[in-house]
């Protein structure tokens, strides 16, 4: 078995969960221990029901027994009997134990897991959110994650398990017989060897497979889920779901024939041990040895066997399982990689100490700026220049895909000029103070993304209910003017909007974008497209509310229509991604 990189695939673990592995290791071992004294007791057990006369093989138990009183046969057996059935409840209530810490480390691993990702993925700027389709983020963070704990970490552990189990008890008959343990030792390595090397290409190309349906499954779910009004009006219902068909076929496919092949590895192992036996028996019979021998040899064999067939065939059955869930521990292992490189870490994030202060008092200067999506010639932006004072209104028009949005982007600071600088009172933006920068702005886009919660929580979003002010709330719904959505629930500022928002208007959603963006009372305020949705007469009156704000709050108004730009102090038009003034 093959796993290049062996060490790398634990990087995904946090170091706790890596202490918490070394402290799994001893609680494994006395299940070993255990397993193996219990199996050990076995033939003891059988043979003092056999024979009479079994303790006279073994002189350092007389004195034993002589403490015993030396007891009488039926007492011993009772002994014998009651050791053994002792032993395999101690065993198995252990064993209970141990399972419960596995589980207890695995799925803890998994949470974990889960949650880093998420972590690292939400701290990526938003060019690579841009670029990167969420199918592939949701299913790393679901299924692949709990694929690396129940392919991974989990046939791990039942394969250190096993393998130590079966080299206790191969340690136990080899003092029986050492010569046959010996061949079966060969005999067991090279099955192993032949079935990785039978298995290993193809049960990998089903791991393959099967990660790439997975993200095509999520992407169809999401797309026709996504887009059910244009769906349902369409009519193309059949196309989506074919869409939807392909990838869960073959994730389906894969699935099914990774499950059946699970039981190759028992039916075959059961079917040699048989045949196996069967060669010993006929083989301790031609040697002429006594039937108490044979009988004796054949106790332990079968207990040893009773144990062992099935740990074998497990260890091929977690092998395979591992090899399965390679390609998707692999994708999971180069993401932790990808994104946790401590520039990208320290730059992303917003409570970092190193983030400097950035105070605006003066202006906002575009110099030379220029900026392509991927980085090639084909720019959106060509040499952008201007200035926003302080406390000015700014209008920006244009066509649509003249690059407004790319503008306002760049002023938001999430993403970067590929060619000039942006300064904030002559002080450059830039990856140690965009989130200082950004605290200072609120912005409104064309698309307002509503969470399916309360009309207060949209509001004041991503705050804990504790630390909203609903005082603010409602004023900010009064500026907005969506007191209309309070006077028609009872339920006030608990009211929930549904998914995205369904239970509401386009205006409503956009007021409540509006509203997000003046909770916080911003000294700079960015309207993207914020208003079009709107009709004349309720835009012009939202459009009053930041009138007081001229001299106090920096407003960039972007908009189609002439009328939304009215009260803005200068108008700027974008063409063919150059600015100019009007
Ligand atoms: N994520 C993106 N990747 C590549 N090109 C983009 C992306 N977003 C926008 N563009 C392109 O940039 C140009 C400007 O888009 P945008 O700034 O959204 O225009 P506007 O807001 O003025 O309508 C368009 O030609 C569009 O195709
Ligand atoms: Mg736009």
């Amino acid at each position: 078995m093959k796993v290049p990189n062996f060490y790398g695939t634990f990087s995904v673990l946090s170091s706790k969960a890596k202490k918490r592995m070394f402290f799994l290791f001893p609680v494994i071992l006395v299940g070993i221990v255990l397993e193996t004294l219990s199996i050990g007791m076995v033939v003891p057990a059988l043979g003092i029901l056999m024979s009479e006369s079994y303790f006279e093989d073994f002189p350092f138990l007389h004195d034993c027994l002589s403490f015993l009183g030396n007891p009488s046969h039926e007492v011993l057996i009772f002994i014998g009997l009651s050791g053994l059935a002792g032993a395999f409840l101690l065993k198995n209530i252990f064993l209970f134990f141990q399972f419960q810490c596995q589980g207890t480390f695995v799925f803890s691993a998994q949470r974990e897991i889960a949650l880093n990702l998420f972590n690292l993925y939400l701290r990526r700027d938003y060019l690579f959110h841009l670029r990167t389709n969420s199918s592939k983020l949701l299913r790393n963070l679901t299924t692949e994650v709990s694929l690396y704990c129940s392919y991974f970490l989990m046939p791990l552990l039942n394969l250190l398990t096993e393998s130590l189990v079966i080299l206790a008890i191969l340690s136990l008959i080899f003092f029986v017989e050492p010569k046959g343990t010996v061949f079966l030792v060969i005999f067991l390595v090279t099955l192993v060897f032949l079935f990785v090397k039978a298995t290993n290409r193809v049960v990998g190309s089903w791991g393959q497979k099967r990660l790439v349906a997975e993200e095509g499954k999520l992407k169809h779910l999401s797309q026709g889920l996504g887009g059910i009004k244009e769906i349902l009006l369409s009519g193309k219902l059949e196309f989506f779901l074919r869409r939807f068909h392909k990838p869960n076929k073959v994730a389906g496919l894969m699935h099914k024939r990774e499950y059946i092949f699970q039981y190759v590895p028992k039916l075959g192992v059961e079917v040699i041990a048989i045949f196996g036996l069967v060669f010993m028996c006929s083989y301790l019979i031609l040697q002429n040895k006594s039937s108490q021998e044979v009988t004796h040899m054949l106790g332990l064999i079968a207990t040893a066997g009773f144990r062992m067939i099935p740990s074998f065939s497990r260890i091929l059955n977690n092998l395979q399982s591992i090899r399965y869930g390679k390609p998707g521990v692999d994708t999971l292992v180069e993401e932790f990689k990808k994104h946790s490189t401590p520039l990208e870490q320290e730059r992303n994030n917003p409570q970092s100490d190193s983030q400097d202060r950035l105070i605006f008092t003066r202006d906002i200067q575009f110099k030379n700026i220029s900026f392509s999506y991927a980085g090639g010639e084909d720019e959106v932006l060509k040499d952008i220049n201007f200035k926003i004072s302080q406390g000015e209104i700014i209008g920006l028009a244009g066509e649509s895909g003249s690059g407004k949005s790319t503008l306002v982007n760049l002023f938001l600071g999430l993403i970067q000029p590929s060619m000039g600088r942006l300064l904030v009172d002559d002080r450059e933006l830039d990856c140690t103070n965009f989130s200082c920068w950004q605290k200072m702005i609120g912005y409104v886009p064309q698309e307002i993304y509503l969470l399916d919660d309360s009309l207060r929580r949209n509001i004041a979003f991503g705050l804990d209910d504790d630390a909203i002010n609903d005082e603010r709330v409602l004023e900010v719904i009064r500026l907005s003017q969506l007191e209309n959505l309070l006077k028609n629930d009872t339920e006030g500022l608990d009211l929930v909007l549904g998914e995205r928002g369904v239970r509401l208007s386009g205006g409503q959603r956009q007021r409540i974008g509006i509203a997000r963006a003046l909770y916080h009372d911003p000294q700079i305020l960015v309207l993207d497209e914020a208003t079009s949705a709107l009709d004349l007469k309720t835009e012009q009156e939202i459009l009053k509310t930041f009138t007081p704000f001229r001299g106090k709050k920096t407003v960039l108004v972007i908009a189609h229509r002439e009328t939304s730009l009215e009260m803005c102090s200068r108008i700027f038009e974008m063409r063919n991604g150059k600015i100019e003034l009007r």
